[in-house]
């Protein structure tokens, strides 16, 4: 069953595999009345109501959770749609039902903010240029491999960054010896501003402050927060600034753009290899229950996972098909 593309309905092909077979799930079902994809009224997606649609749909989601094992995840990509001039909120509509049922939790709403969204003639509306990605998690064991997730941004930062001046902390130095704090907080001080300041020397942060008992004020309000404790009980606190190498639940990318013969709803690989890094390891077994054109199959062999895809369309198993035989390893497809 593995490195495959099967033609058929999920419901009925996953009913038949076992509990626990895969590390990974990451799909896009097709969205509510959005698209034909030539399947007449045996595919999901064209059903009369919204409600038929959450229940199909639910369906083949508790197949998979099913057949996900307890470290893995499952990541649904659903786009909303517009009915009677408002958003359907059928995406959420989904999530919700999805943690109702007890069996998963939702980590992250990772946003997809598209860089070259369709424009609309529609002058009283904004742009739609955001789909949502959930991540859902069968255990708290749940698999996370963030260092292996959007590793330019950690590369971008220290290539461009300026190099930090020789003065770098010499106020805090100060600040500490003047201060009021006893002989071993001043001591512990010092040593942790001097790990902070080899830290911007690294490249491992962007910057810092540092809040110090009798100098700094509280923060606002002065409630005992995490950071309002250590400067009581030791004297100071480190705030360590990220910057851009921050990993927020935010990913930008290009719509990919359809040419004839090809699939109508492809999503960016770009984002499916990211999702792929960031929740499995090479030589996990990744499924895609409604594979397209086989994206997430294509990600999965590029970056050495194995993969089954399942798609309804015979067409697009021989599209899927043709791609995968295609594919060589790609790291990094935009930047
Ligand atoms: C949004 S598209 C997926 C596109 C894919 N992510 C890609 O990049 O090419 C959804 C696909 O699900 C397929 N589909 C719909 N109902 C299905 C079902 N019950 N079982 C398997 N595939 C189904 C459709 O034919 C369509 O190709």
């Amino acid at each position: 069953m593995k490195n495959k593309v099967i033609s058929g309905d999920s419901l009925s092909i996953l009913r038949t595999v076992k509990n626990e077979t895969f590390d990974l799930v990451i799909t896009s079902p097709p969205y509510f009345q959005q698209r034909n994809y030539g399947n007449g009224n045996s595919g999901i997606g064209n059903e009369k109501t919204e409600e038929e649609y959450l229940e199909n749909l639910m369906n083949i989601f508790r197949e998979c959770v099913r057949v996900t094992n307890e470290k893995g995840a499952l990541v649904f990509n659903i786009g909303d749609k517009y009915i009677n001039g408002g958003l359907s909120l059928i995406p959420y509509k989904f999530a919700i039902r999805a943690v109702e049922d007890k069996k998963v939790f939702l980590i992250n709403q990772l946003t997809w903010s598209k860089l070259n969204p369709t424009p609309r003639q529609e002058k009283r509306k904004l742009i739609q240029a955001t789909e949502p990605f959930f991540i859902f998690a069968k255990s708290k064991n749940y698999y996370f491999d963030l260092d292996s997730y959007l590793t330019h941004l950690d590369n971008f930062n220290k290539n461009i960054r300026n190099k930090p001046s020789d003065k770098l902390g010499k106020k805090y130095f100060e600040l500490i010896n003047s201060s009021d704090l006893t002989e071993e907080q001043k001591i512990n001080a010092c040593k942790s501003l001097n790990e902070a300041v080899s830290a911007v020397h690294n490249g491992e942060i962007d910057s810092f402050r540092m809040k110090i008992n009798g100098i700094h004020k509280l923060a606002y309000g002065g409630q005992d927060g995490g950071r309002n404790n250590q400067i009581k009980n030791n004297g100071f606190t480190v705030i360590k600034i990220l910057g851009n190498r921050m990993k927020k639940d935010i990913i930008e990318s290009p719509v990919e753009i359809t040419r004839d013969n090809h699939h109508p709803a492809v999503y960016p690989i770009y984002i499916i290899q990211e999702l792929i890094k960031l929740l499995s390891k090479a030589d996990d077994f990744v499924l895609d229950p409604f594979c397209g054109s086989g994206t997430t199959c294509i990600a999965a062999k590029n970056l050495r996972r194995n993969y089954l895809g399942i798609e309804i369309n015979s067409e697009y198993v021989d599209l899927a098909n043709e791609r995968i035989k295609n594919t060589g390893f790609i790291q990094e497809l935009f930047i």
